[in-house]
């Protein structure tokens, strides 16, 4: 039994479906109770069709734009228009077809040619969150994705940003891709009201289960940091998720 909040769909697309169901949910609920949902969004390829989904009916219907403030949970130092853009992938797959008020989309600026800037100009954006009573900012929502390394958001293995609990965002030097990133901290992404952490592919398999079936945080796997808590839900595929599929009988093929 892990430790960890997790449910295993059978295909990719039912991985996004469900994803689009409970992002629907924890928007309108944020939307009902607090008049805002302020959400970070994930980057790389996984939450693509995620946001496919959410940009067209019936998902795009169901969902307030005018009150959701969206943010990244990090990005590459590139400009906005280049094709590593978590921003450019945003915008072509949801960002572009809502209606969403610009002044609501929260960019980090990966074109400034010092990261450590690009990320203290972030943190000021962040200081338009409601706080946690520990004064961290506070999301109604993060999506996370997980790297086949145990990375999520720019929290690579061996890496500085790791020890960093005092700002909510930080530029880090990622030696094995030899550039630098901006990423949301460990303490925000665990001061989150919910997280959705979409983990899709057999090229995850083995560092997923090995951190499924830890019964503690695994150094080598940044993504064992995140709190295990009944908010932090992972959702993963059938693909992904192999051994782990069987406890709730959504084997592989
Ligand atoms: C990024 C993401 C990163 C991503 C994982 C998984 O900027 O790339 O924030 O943490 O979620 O690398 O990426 P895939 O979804 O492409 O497998």
């Amino acid at each position: 039994m892990s430790r960890y909040n997790y449910e295993v769909f059978p295909t990719t697309t039912a991985l996004a479906r469900a994803a689009a169901q409970r992002f629907v949910a924890c928007a309108r609920e944020a939307v009902a109770h607090g008049g805002a949902f302020h959400v970070a969004l994930a980057g790389g390829s996984t939450p693509r069709a995620l946001y496919t989904l959410l940009a067209a009916p019936p998902a795009c219907e169901q969902v307030d734009w005018s009150r959701v403030h969206v943010f990244f949970g990090d990005e590459r130092s590139v400009p906005p228009e280049h094709a590593e853009s978590n921003y450019r992938m945003a915008c072509e797959t949801l960002l572009d077809h809502v209606p969403i008020p610009a002044d609501q989309v929260h960019r980090v600026q990966g074109e400034l040619a010092d990261s450590h800037e690009a990320a203290q100009r972030y943190a000021e954006e962040l200081n338009t969150l409601p706080t946690t009573d520990t004064g961290w900012p506070r999301f109604d929502l993060i999506l996370l994705g997980m790297g086949d390394d145990g990375h999520t958001a720019s929290l690579f293995p061996g890496t500085a940003i790791l020890e960093e609990h005092r700002a909510p965002v930080a530029a880090v030097y990622v030696e094995k891709l030899a550039t630098w990133r901006i990423s949301l901290t460990l303490p925000v992404l665990n001061a989150a009201a919910r997280v959705l952490l979409l983990v899709s592919g057999a090229g995850k398999r083995r560092v997923l289960t090995e951190v499924m079936q830890s019964s503690a945080a695994l150094s080598d796997y940044p993504v064992s940091y995140l709190t295990p808590r009944p908010e932090v839900e992972w959702l993963l595929d059938a693909e992904a998720a192999g051994v782990l599929a069987v406890d709730s009988g959504e084997a592989a093929p």
